[in-house]
């Protein structure tokens, strides 16, 4: 991978297969991510082969997609690294960051901050077990307060390949606005490693990554909310506003058809609703359109809003 790279985040509810074949076929980033997955919810015989399905299932036309796993004990790591390379992904990912409730009570997500020594013993195991598949690790700057200075380092000698940084704190969520000029200091330190980083936060469109990567020196900028609803967030060509109308509910009804594929016996297809403000707005009778994609059940009710305004 040569900088730029342009990463699609990790996003719990939104990056299933289904999705990243979408943003894939509208305009390929560099890198994508699975949403999180519990390495304890997979350690059970009884959840594994049903967490798969929900969280692991792999596009064979997506060739640089990481699996995004969530956890503390080392061993269960290690296990899910195992898994990770079997099931064909390009890598594995650990989250370091998540501000989640559940996810911090269980010494996992951003409470590996506070816990530096369990942190490099999940990344020691997690290397063990991938056999030579890359392993990265997506954290933030600190806890309840800014640590970076003394965290990163401590990341970036551990032996992963991609370091992310999403530029808050975990107790600061996404309220206030990233820190860019953090991943800027924090540059040269994951450089000497021969570490490559990624900064994320608040990125508005590909021209903005492409300013932030230059501006503080990273090799790449990781894109979260920015891809709701502008499922053409990465080309080079265009943008929604740029994508006829009918060619966006063609989209999205296509979408819908392989997130009923592959999940419609076990997740909702609601969780696609998520995409209809940022897909359609901006033109007279725009509201009337959402208000139909989101009364949708079903990928053919999609697809009969879609022939609609063809
Ligand atoms: C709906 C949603 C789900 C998310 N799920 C995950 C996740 O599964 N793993 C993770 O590391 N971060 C997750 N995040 C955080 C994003 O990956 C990203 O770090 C954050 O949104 C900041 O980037 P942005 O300002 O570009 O949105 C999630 C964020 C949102 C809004």
């Amino acid at each position: 991978m040569q900088p730029p790279i342009l990463a699609l985040a990790p996003l719990h509810e939104v990056t299933d297969a289904a999705f990243r074949e979408t943003v894939a076929r509208c305009g390929a980033p560099d890198i994508m991510y699975t949403e999180f997955t519990s390495v304890d919810g997979l350690s059970h015989p009884a959840a594994r082969d049903r967490i798969i399905r929900r969280y692991l299932q792999r596009a064979e036309s997506e060739g640089s997609t990481r699996a995004q796993f969530w956890g503390s004990d080392p061993e269960k790591f290690r296990a899910a690294a195992e898994l990770t390379r079997e099931l064909g992904f390009a890598g594995m990912d650990i989250n370091m960051g998540c501000p989640d409730k559940v996810v911090v009570k269980h010494g996992g997500g951003g409470a590996l901050i506070n816990d530096p020594e369990r942190a490099l013993d999940v990344i020691a195991a997690s290397i063990e077990g991938a056999g030579g598949m890359p392993v990265s690790v997506k954290t933030r700057l600190g806890f309840d307060r800014d640590v970076a200075d003394s965290w990163v380092p401590k990341l970036a000698s551990s032996g992963i390949d991609i370091l992310t940084v999403h530029a808050r704190t975990v107790k600061e969520l996404s309220r206030v606005p990233a820190r860019w000029e953090r991943v800027a200091d924090l540059a040269p330190v994951v450089h000497e490693s021969g570490v490559l980083l990624i900064g994320n936060g608040d990125v508005t469109s590909r021209e903005d990554a492409l300013a932030r990567i230059a501006a503080s020196g990273a090799d790449g900028a990781m894109i979260g909310r920015g891809i709701f609803g502008n499922f053409w967030f990465f080309s080079e060509e265009r943008n929604v506003e740029d994508v006829p109308l009918g060619e966006r509910l063609a989209v999205l009804s296509d979408l819908a058809e392989r997130f009923e594929e592959r999940y419609g016996e076990f997740r909702s297809i609601s969780t696609l609703r998520k995409h209809v403000k940022g897909l359609v707005q901006g033109f007279r009778g725009a509201s009337e359109i959402r208000e139909q994609l989101m009364a949708c059940s079903s990928a053919a009710e999609f697809r009969a809003v879609a022939s609609a305004h063809a």
